[in-house]
């Protein structure tokens, strides 16, 4: 093990990704950003230095739990101050568990403006992965957007008369960082960095903050190119199909196939989007949930309008986040930098009706309260899909949990029932992962243990949700995280009691 040392220069610059040129966020230079390969064992030590000159950043490194360093997270009012202008952090941490991650801003929208990068953890020498292959290739899907990031957020938080969604993106890019040749037959092996049972697929519904890896076998006619392609399945929009050919290196690379692309499943095909998602399961080995959960929280996902504003909410809360870290303000007890009541543990109107709009009346309300779990805690997050805010109209959500993985334990549809629901889960072989989806109208049932003494975010990850209200936040054993750096937590009231008590943390 040894300590790998990065220096990234987070900064706006253009360039014209699909034609059409624009100023983006990347880092040194570079989009995506430098890919961070390293060996399970290994510290990683990012030194971030901020040049966009005119706002805060921060990096998250999705996946990695940050087992001891939870002001590594990166998760702007969460684990740490945003980054000054011409500041520099050191995101310095452990990784645990080898496989395929990635980092991203967790500040405003800036993951759409461009910042993220790939993190790809090996298994320390001499250790082999239980299957095999010849080469590999570095894959990152990302939806492109020629409003800038900053004019989308503007759009989202805006009072309902100048409200703007995003709509959808103008370009798939898929990014082949590595180009050998390769085709066909998937496997997929891999999911959210553990392993799961192998089985065949032709393609992948991957959500945003999934990820994956899969074994492709180069087992086809060579003389003939293959289409790989990407789609959106968000809407039931017209953005085109992102396209590119599979070659064996023995035709030109630029022969169309015969036939025409495969076409991406409609959007609405929910039949084939929850076999995909059931047919993941861990392979024999991965470690096995407890029996029985110690807690259970229930959150009901509704969207609605709060003081004019659009907002996603959960159970009544639509979260806001504070200017102070609740990583320092919860470990030095300053209870008004944030509401420090309970939020509901589960949604407080037992007969809701999820198939119909939010009624009117309904008190909802921007918060920033936070979920505090007692240490080492078993808790089961039940996460209910609704109807949104227009008829007819509930969405796919991903949901992303920091620092912990959980075990999947089931999809449902309807509305969660207590006692029956909780019989179907499975607690033989339930994958572990850091995201899930909920589907419409639907139930997602996880369990994890609060072992992790720190301050996590649990959202959907799509960004548009995110910055207007959709997610949590979790805290356990803040009590035992010892040496926040004092550049974490440079801000708001942490600042101020840093200053007064003169010491650091
Ligand atoms: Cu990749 Cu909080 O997210
Ligand atoms: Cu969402």
């Amino acid at each position: 093990a040894r300590v790998r040392e990065y220096d990234f220069h987070v900064g706006y610059f253009y360039k014209s990704v699909d034609c059409v040129q624009g100023a983006i966020i990347g880092i040194n230079g570079q989009f995506p950003g430098p890919t961070i390969r390293a060996e399970v064992g290994d510290t990683i030590d990012v030194a971030v230095t901020n040049k966009l000159y005119t706002e805060g950043t921060v990096i998250h490194w999705h996946g990695i739990r940050q087992y001891g360093t939870p002001w590594a997270d990166g998760t702007a009012s969460i684990s740490q101050c945003p980054i000054n202008p011409g500041e520099t952090f050191h995101y310095r941490f452990k990784l645990e568990d080898a496989g395929t991650f990635f980092y991203h801003g967790h500040y405003g929208m800036q993951r759409a403006g461009g910042l993220f990068g790939s993190i790809i953890v090996d298994l320390p020498e001499g250790q082999k992965e239980p299957f095999h292959y010849d080469d590999e290739i570095n894959l990152m899907l990302n939806d492109w957007w020629h409003k800038s990031a900053s004019e989308q957020e503007l759009g989202l938080i805006s009072k309902l008369e100048s409200f703007r969604w995003v709509y959808e993106p103008q370009t798939y890019r898929l990014r082949i960082t590595s180009s050998t040749s390769f085709v066909s037959l998937n496997l997929a092996i891999a999911v959210d960095g553990h392993y799961v049972e192998p089985f065949t697929v032709d393609k992948l519904d991957i959500y945003s903050g999934d990820t994956y890896s899969v074994l492709l076998n180069t087992d086809q006619n060579p003389n003939q190119n293959y289409w790989v392609t990407v789609g959106h399945r968000e809407y039931n929009v017209s953005t085109t199909q992102a396209l590119t050919l599979l070659n064996y290196n023995i035709i030109s690379a630029s022969i169309l196939p015969s036939v025409p692309p495969p076409v991406i499943p409609p959007y609405h095909d929910y039949v084939q989007r929850k076999a995909f998602v059931k047919k993941i399961v861990a392979l024999e080995g991965t470690p096995q949930p407890p029996e029985y959960s110690q807690r259970r929280v229930l959150l009901l996902n509704t969207q609605d309008v709060i003081n004019g504003y659009m907002r996603m909410v959960i159970n009544n809360m639509s979260l806001s986040l504070p200017g102070t870290p609740y990583l320092g303000a919860i470990k030095f007890g300053i209870t008004d930098a944030f509401d420090w009541r309970a939020p509901p543990e589960s949604f407080p109107a037992e007969d809701y009706n999820i198939y119909a709009p939010p009624p009117r009346n309904l008190d909802a309300f921007i918060g920033n309260r936070v979920y505090k779990f007692e240490f080492n805690q078993v808790v089961d997050v039940i996460l209910q899909n609704a109807n949104g805010f227009a008829k007819n109209t509930s969405i796919i959500h991903p949901w992303h949990l920091h620092g912990h993985d959980f075990w999947v334990l089931g999809y449902g549809e309807g509305k969660f029932k207590d006692g029956d629901d909780e019989k179907l889960f499975n607690l033989k072989n339930p994958p572990l992962r850091n995201s899930v989806v909920v589907f419409p109208y639907g139930w997602t049932a996880l369990r994890f243990r609060a072992n992790n003494p720190g301050v996590w975010s649990f959202h959907c990850h799509m960004e548009p949700h995110f910055v207007t209200g959709m997610g949590v936040v979790f805290a356990e054993g803040v009590e035992y995280v010892k040496g926040i750096p004092a550049e974490a937590l440079n801000c708001g009231q942490t600042r101020d009691y840093m200053l007064l008590n003169k010491k650091t943390h």
